[in-house]
C-alpha cells in the first residue's frame, strides 16, 4: 500500500479494491506539526480518477444493497476487530500526523471500534413501520403501507483533521451498513491516518468498489466531488467557511454538515465551582482546544468572577505543555497559520484592553494555554473560533445577559450551564440556540449514540449513530391494496 521515496513512505489511494498511484504523478507531502519534518506523502488524484471511483462505487452498490444486513454486519465487525489489531500502528501515525497525544490517539481508535460495533447493532435492530389506511378519514382498511428504509447510493464522506479516524468512520460505518457505497475524502493533514483506517477495512475482504479512498487537496478536488452528479449524499465535517461553500455548490443532494463552534460555558453564582472548573479546564484545553466542542468562552457571573478566574489560572498553569509523545495536554497546533490566527485573536483582545491572566507565550506553532479576562463584545476573541488553547472570560450580571451573549454568536453547536438550581438550568437551556446543552458538564459530542448537531453556523442535519443511519437512507413506501 505504500512505496518509499527517499526516507518517507508514499501512500497510495484506494479505488475498486486496488491501491494505486495517481496518474497525475503529484504527491502531497504531509508534515508533522511537532516533528517539523515530513512523515509521508499522499497522492493528488485527478478528476478522471475521481470519476472512476464514483463509477465503481455505483456499480458495487447495486449488488451491496441486495446483500443481507447480517452479511454486511460481518464485514463491519471484522473492520472493528482489524482496527483494534492495528490500534498502536494507527495511533502512532495519528500522533505524528495531527499531533494528538499518543494515549488520546489510542482512545480514538478504541472509540471508533466501539462506534462501528454500535452502528452495526443499531442497524440490525431498526424496524420498519406499517400503517393501515383506515386511520385517516375515508381511508380504507384494505390499504396497508409498509415503510422501510433504503440506501441513498453513493455517499461522499469528507472529514476534518482533528479526529482523522473517528469522524471518518462515523460516516463510513453507517453508510456501508445501510447499503451505500462510499467515496471517502480525508483532510489532507489526516490522510495518512485515514489511509491506515482504510487498510483495516480492506483487510476484511469487503467487496471491491464499496469503499474508495481519494486523496487530494480539498481546494483542488473538493468542488469537483461536491458538484459531481454521481454523488447521492454528502456527509461533511469541517470548518464553517468550507461547509458554507459546500452547501452552495451541492445541488439537490441530502447534506449533513457538522461545522465549527464557539461553545459558551455559563457559570452561575450558585454553581459548584470546583466541579465547573475541572470541566472547563478539560473542555477548553484538551488537544490544545482543537475540538469543535471545546469550551471557547466562559460567561461568568460578576460576583464570583475574580475567585473563579484565580482558580482557573492555578489549574491552567499546571497543564503539561510540550509533545504529544509525552501526552502533553497542550501540544503544537496543526500548523503555523493556525497558531498565527490564535495569536491574532489574543493580540486583538489585548490591544482593546483585555487582561492576560496567564499564557500568551508562543514557540512556533506551540501556543501556551492562555486565559484572557475582561473580554468584551467588541473583541474578535468574543466571537471567533480560535481552535487553539485560548479561553476568554466574559463577565456577566444576569442569566438574561448570558443568554443574550450566548445567542449573539454566529455558531450554535453546544453550551454548558453550571448551576445547582436545576429549574434555572432548564429555563436557561430552553432559551439557548444550540444543538445541545450540557448541564453541569463540559461540552462534548459523546457518547456517540446521542444525537449530535449544530444549528446556525454550526451545521445542518444530525449525526450520532442512529441519526447518521437515517441520514444515509430514505423512506420507501410500498402500499398493498388488499382485495
Ligand atoms: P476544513 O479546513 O474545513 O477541512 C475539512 C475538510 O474539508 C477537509 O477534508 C478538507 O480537505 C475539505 N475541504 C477543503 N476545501 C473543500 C472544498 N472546497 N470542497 C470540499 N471539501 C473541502 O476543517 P479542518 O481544519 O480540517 O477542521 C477544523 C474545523 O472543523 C473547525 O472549525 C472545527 O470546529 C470543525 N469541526 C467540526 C466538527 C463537528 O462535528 N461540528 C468536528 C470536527 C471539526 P483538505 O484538508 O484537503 O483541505
Ligand atoms: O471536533 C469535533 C468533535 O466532534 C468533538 O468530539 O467532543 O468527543 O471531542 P469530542
Amino acid at each position: 500500500m505504500t512505496s518509499k521515496n527517499g526516507t518517507e513512505p508514499i501512500y497510495k489511494f484506494y479505488i475498486n479494491g486496488e491501491w494505486r498511484e495517481s496518474s497525475s504523478g503529484e504527491k502531497i507531502v504531509v508534515n508533522s506539526p511537532y516533528l517539523n519534518k515530513p512523515i509521508g506523502s499522499v497522492q493528488a488524484i485527478t478528476q478522471t480518477e475521481a470519476d472512476e471511483a464514483i463509477r465503481f462505487a455505483h456499480k458495487s452498490q447495486q449488488e451491496w444493497k441486495r446483500v443481507s444486513l447480517q452479511e454486511r454486519a460481518k464485514y463491519l465487525y471484522k473492520w472493528a476487530d482489524e482496527l483494534i489489531l492495528m490500534q498502536e500502528e494507527i495511533a502512532e501515525i495519528m500522533m505524528k500526523e495531527v499531533g494528538k497525544g499518543y494515549k488520546d490517539a489510542i482512545k480514538e481508535v478504541a472509540r471508533t471500534a466501539d462506534l462501528i460495533r454500535y452502528t452495526i447493532e443499531e442497524a440490525l435492530h431498526m424496524t420498519n413501520d406499517s400503517l393501515t389506511g383506515d386511520s385517516f378519514p375515508g381511508g380504507a382498511k384494505s390499504k396497508l403501507a409498509i415503510v422501510n428504509r433504503v440506501p441513498l447510493g453513493v455517499v461522499l464522506a469528507i472529514s476534518p483533521f482533528n479526529y482523522p479516524v473517528n469522524l471518518a468512520a462515523a460516516k463510513i460505518a453507517p453508510a456501508l451498513i445501510s447499503g451505500n457505497a462510499v467515496i471517502f475524502k480525508p483532510a489532507t493533514q489526516g490522510a495518512i491516518s485515514g489511509t491506515k483506517m482504510i487498510e483495516a477495512l480492506a483487510k476484511t475482504g469487503l467487496p471491491a468498489g464499496l469503499i474508495n479512498l481519494i486523496t487530494g487537496r480539498g481546494s483542488v478536488i473538493g468542488d469537483y466531488l461536491v458538484e459531481h452528479n454521481g454523488i447521492n449524499m454528502i456527509s461533511f465535517t469541517g470548518g464553517t467557511k468550507t461547509g458554507l461553500r459546500l452547501a452552495k455548490k451541492a445541488s439537490m443532494v441530502p447534506l449533513v454538515l457538522e461545522l465549527g463552534g464557539k461553545d459558551p460555558a455559563i457559570i452561575r453564582s450558585d454553581a459548584n465551582l470546583e466541579e465547573a472548573m475541572k470541566h472547563i479546564i478539560s473542555g477548553a484545553f484538551s488537544y490544545s482546544g482543537q475540538r469543535c466542542t471545546a469550551i471557547k468562552r466562559v460567561l461568568v457571573m460578576d460576583d464570583i468572577a475574580d475567585a473563579f478566574v484565580s482558580r482557573l489560572k492555578t489549574e491552567i498553569e499546571k497543564l503539561s505543555v510540550g509533545s504529544p509523545e509525552q501526552d502533553s495536554v497542550i501540544v503544537p497546533l496543526i500548523d503555523e497559520d493556525s497558531a498565527d490566527f490564535v495569536q491574532g485573536l489574543i493580540d486583538d483582545a489585548v490591544d482593546q484592553g483585555a487582561t492576560i491572566i496567564t499564557g500568551n507565550k508562543r514557540e512556533h506553532n506551540l501556543i501556551y494555554p492562555t486565559l484572557v479576562d475582561h473580554v468584551t463584545e467588541d473583541m474578535k476573541l468574543a466571537w471567533e473560533e480560535p481552535f487553539g488553547p485560548v479561553l476568554p472570560i466574559i463577565r456577566i450580571s444576569s442569566d438574561d445577559e448570558a443568554i443574550h451573549i450566548a445567542n449573539e454568536s454566529e455558531f450554535g453547536l453546544q453550551a454548558s450551564i453550571f448551576t445547582n438550581d436545576i429549574n434555572k438550568a432548564f429555563s436557561i437551556a430552553n432559551h439557548l440556540e444550540t444543538g445541545s446543552v450540557q448541564i453541569n458538564g463540559r461540552t462534548e459530542r459523546g457518547p456517540d449514540h446521542f444525537p449530535f448537531l449544530g444549528v446556525k453556523g454550526s451545521g445542518m442535519g444530525v449525526q450520532g449513530v442512529r441519526k447518521s443511519i437515517e441520514s444515509m437512507t430514505r423512506e420507501k413506501v410500498t402500499v398493498v391494496n388488499l382485495y
